[in-house]
């Protein structure tokens, strides 16, 4: 092979010159030697990208008639009902947009349907990725990353929720300022940095801003992030392709023009969805009031979780230290939140530091395979889903005709009894179904036939489970590495908390019998791990050993 001996300036001196055609076709030619598997997972990230597309060029529409600005004007449009009332210029442009701009109502509802879809799409998109492993090395930046594009997106849908300053988004607005007016010592400067004085203040004028710039910048810069690292790592093998040995599709031309093709069904569907399904008819909601809300007042879905653990804290928390006044019927929530995000971001690292995992992982894992891993994923969408539901509690309790009282008591028991519940429930689950694997893997399916034999006895009849499917049954166990005791023979916390932190994720596995030790294992056997018939360390794929 012929060597480049140019120095690498000169390298990108001659790439820099190279005609585009040149370039693309080196692409191109890179893009169909790369090979990817393609799941129904995988739908999820076109999805989300066409969502986030469908938004930019809808919205870049919208910022031609939207006017962010909170100053009071006299409606004179053509919806009878509000003539005469005084709204913002940001209602009135969006009255403006919703009956009198041609194709503006299906642009606004396409906008919407397409914040609404975004968030449902990343949820699928984290909690594939969680429950498969796909967060281990080297993909932990990846992680951290598309928890960033999560929470932009919450912040995206928020501030866009708040921009047409309807009767709806005001009361989520003085939600807000009340909850930021709620944190000690720096609650008054939060609020006047987003209000300015009172309410609303100019609060249409420093989200508009956020929402058109700051959030896209945000979203184009992970996605351009996430893509780098894509390409860099590779794609990630499902578990039945390593165990088939199968090589996936060319990026280009097959999974490319699949992603195509399904961006331009989501775009479809968020386009019917916007001419045929009404979303934020903000003429029957009427302008922002701050002395009045609306009964029945809900957020967009996805921010339900913010609403619902301010509605779950028993009244009365509050007291006075140091001069302030403490109200923790805010600063719980918040803290709650905050911590169930933080966990979530910071989930891979504290994973890989208690099982001491430095390989790389591009496998993924069945969830049933990492019991503990899979247990505390059901039990933080539990805790997330049950302040969800909080949101709707006052819907609750008059659909189901029950007091308002008795349904947060019910969803504050769930809060705290619920996710311990569905760890302990996820993680025998686990065990149990590695177990039917282990028994399918060492004596085959059964097939329901009864014979008799000769001397009387009956016996059930097994097929031999084929090579495949023994392979995508038998997972080797990575063993937890003991703490080593300091210089002076003692063992710091840190250790002993890394150690218990390793056995206690280790526990739950189910290991075929007669099984080879990979050789991790055998080195930490020698290092004294403890051993058995049914390990109690976790799964690893072969790879990873
Ligand atoms: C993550 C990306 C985005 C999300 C989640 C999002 C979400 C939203 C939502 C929920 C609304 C309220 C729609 C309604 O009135 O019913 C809205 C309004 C608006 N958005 Fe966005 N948006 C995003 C990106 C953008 C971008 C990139 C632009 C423009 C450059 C934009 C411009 C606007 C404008 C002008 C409005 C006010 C008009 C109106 O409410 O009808 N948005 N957005």
């Amino acid at each position: 092979m012929p060597v480049d001996r140019r120095s690498p300036a000169a390298r990108r001196r001659a790439r820099a010159g190279r005609p585009p055609r040149a370039t693309l076709r080196r692409l191109r030619a890179a893009a169909s030697a790369r090979r990817v598997h393609l799941t129904w997972t995988s739908l999820f990230g076109v999805v989300t990208a066409t969502c986030l597309l469908v938004l930019a060029v809808t919205g870049i529409l919208l910022s031609v008639v939207y006017v962010p600005s909170g100053a009071l004007v006299t409606y004179d449009g053509p919806y009878a009902p509000l003539a005469g009332a005084q709204v913002s210029e940001a209602f009135d442009s969006v009255m403006t947009l919703s009956w009198e701009t041609t194709g503006g109502l299906l642009i606004r509802q396409t906008h919407h349907w397409a914040a609404l879809v975004l968030p449902a799409s990343l949820i699928m998109q984290l909690l594939s990725t969680f429950f498969s492993g796909g967060f281990r090395r080297p993909r932990r930046v990846a992680w951290l990353l598309l928890v960033g594009l999560f929470v932009l997106a919450l912040v995206g849908g928020w501030s866009g929720y708040a921009l047409p300053d309807d009767m709806l988004s005001g009361t989520g607005l003085r939600i807000v300022q009340g909850v930021a007016l709620g944190i000690p010592v720096l609650g008054t400067w939060a609020a006047g940095l987003l209000f300015g004085d009172g309410f609303p203040g100019r609060i249409i004028e420093t989200l508009a801003p956020l929402h058109m710039w700051v959030v896209p910048a945000g979203i184009a810069v992970v996605l351009v992030a996430r893509a780098v690292l894509a390409w860099r790592h590779g794609p990630t093998v499902p578990a039945v392709a390593a165990a088939k040995g199968t090589l996936g599709v060319r990026l280009w031309p097959d999974a490319a023009l699949r992603a195509l093709r399904m961006g331009a069904m989501t775009t479809a569907v968020l386009v019917l969805l916007g001419a045929t399904t009404t979303i934020s008819p903000v003429w029957s909601y009427g302008p922002a009031d701050p002395g009045n809300v609306g009964a029945g007042s809900q957020p967009d879905w996805y921010m339900g979780f913010l609403d619902g653990a301010l509605r779950l804290v028993p009244s009365g928390w509050e007291t006075e230290w140091f001069g302030y006044t403490w109200t923790f019927a805010v600063l719980v929530p918040l803290l709650a939140v905050g911590a169930w995000f933080v966990a979530l971001a910071l989930y891979p690292f504290l994973e890989g530091w208690a099982t001491r995992d430095t390989v790389d992982h591009h496998v993924l894992e069945r969830p049933r395979n990492v019991p503990v891993r899979t247990g505390i994923g059901v039990a933080g969408a539990l805790f997330y889903g049950v302040l969800w539901g909080a949101a709707s509690a006052d819907i609750l309790a008059t659909t189901f005709q029950v007091s308002f009282e008795s349904v947060i008591t019910v969803l504050q028991i769930t809060l705290l009894a619920g996710p311990p519940l569905a760890f302990d429930v996820t993680r025998r689950m686990a065990v149990g179904l590695q177990r039917k694997d282990r028994d399918i893997a060492l004596h085959g399916h059964e097939t329901g036939r009864i014979v008799r034999t000769a001397r009387g006895e009956y016996l059930e009849i097994h097929a031999p489970a084929d090579a495949t499917t023994r392979a995508l049954l038998t997972t080797v166990a990575v063993g937890t590495v003991p703490a080593r005791p300091d210089h002076d023979g003692r063992r710091s916390v840190t250790r002993g908390l890394r150690e218990l932190l390793g056995r206690w994720f280790a526990e739950g596995h189910v290991r075929p019998e007669g099984h080879p030790r990979s050789e991790r294992e055998t080195a930490v056997g020698n290092l004294g791990g403890r051993r058995g018939g049914v390990d109690s360390r976790p799964p690893r794929r072969a790879d990873a050993a």
